[in-house]
């Protein structure tokens, strides 16, 4: 489906590996140049290739989401290089330790609140205030399956992701007036490297959130959320914000 994004300016983080590649290669086949974020190198730099090798543009950045300066000045590079910023795929997340509630260590809870919503919300500010200031744009943040239900082993990583729906909820109404959509997706399980680090240790801790649980019976593809993605930030999807839309094969039906 062609979605209308020639010339627009996308950014994506996570963007090294799994999904955030995923919808680097599909802004990029839609159009769009993306500035590719991530705080591995290789797995940046090799999906920057990629795009340029299909004939797109790309820029890498490194960034870790979770430091505010190196999270404003990715958005200064993707305004510094193409001018402006119209999409923004906050989507760099981990999954952090799994394990019963009462085991978890704070080391781990603050490491994975800080990626998966502070991470989000740092790229946020800096990604409205720009659209502001040029008259409008489009966030998708990756939220999960785990933010709309509760799976057992996964407490700080669900916390985290219950809390990146109610942040993109909030921000959708402040800046509708202002031209900003703000959804989030809401991804099962789908084939990543994090899913394959997980499906190693939730058959003990919760078997509830691997493939066969999806009325499917099939874990999905990156690139069927990155095709959801896209058409979130697109034109096509005017009159849509504030949702947390389930890419996950009819798991939280
Ligand atoms: P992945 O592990 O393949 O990719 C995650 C990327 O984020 C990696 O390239 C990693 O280097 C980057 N990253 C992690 N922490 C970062 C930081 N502090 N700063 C910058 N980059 C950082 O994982 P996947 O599966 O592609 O996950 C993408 C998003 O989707 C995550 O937010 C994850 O929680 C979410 N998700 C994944 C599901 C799955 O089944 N794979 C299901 C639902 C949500």
């Amino acid at each position: 489906m062609a979605l209308a994004l020639e010339g627009k300016v996308a950014l994506i983080t996570g963007a090294g590996s799994g999904m955030g590649r995923a919808s680097a290669l599909e802004f990029s086949a839609q159009g769009a140049k993306v500035v590719v974020a991530d705080y591995v190198p290789e797995g940046g730099e090799r999906t920057a290739a990629v795009i340029r090798d299909k004939g797109g543009e790309a820029v890498f950045v490194q960034v870790d989401v979770t430091n505010p300066a190196q999270v404003e000045a990715v958005i200064k590079k993707a305004v510094d290089t193409w001018g402006r910023l119209d999409f923004a795929h906050n989507n760099a997340g981990i999954e952090g330790l799994l394990g019963p509630t009462a085991e978890g260590t704070l080391e781990n809870w603050n490491l994975v609140l800080a990626t998966n919503l502070t991470g989000v919300w740092l790229c946020m500010k800096s990604e409205i205030v720009q659209m502001v200031a040029q008259g409008g744009g489009a966030i998708v943040n990756t939220a999960s399956a785990a933010g709309l239900h509760g799976v057992e082993g996964f407490s700080a990583y669900c916390a985290s992701k219950h809390g990146v729906l109610g942040l993109t909820k909030v921000a959708a109404k402040e800046y509708a007036k202002q031209g900003i959509r703000i959804n989030a997706v809401c991804p099962g399980p789908i084939e990543t490297p994090m899913l394959q680090r997980i499906v190693g240790v939730s058959r003990v801790i919760a078997p509830a959130s691997t493939a066969g649980a999806t009325p499917m019976g099939r874990s999905g593809k990156a690139e069927e959320v990155a095709r959801v993605v896209a058409w979130l930030c697109s034109p096509a999807a005017s009159y849509v914000t504030g949702v947390g839309m389930p890419v996950d094969g009819g798991y939280v039906a």
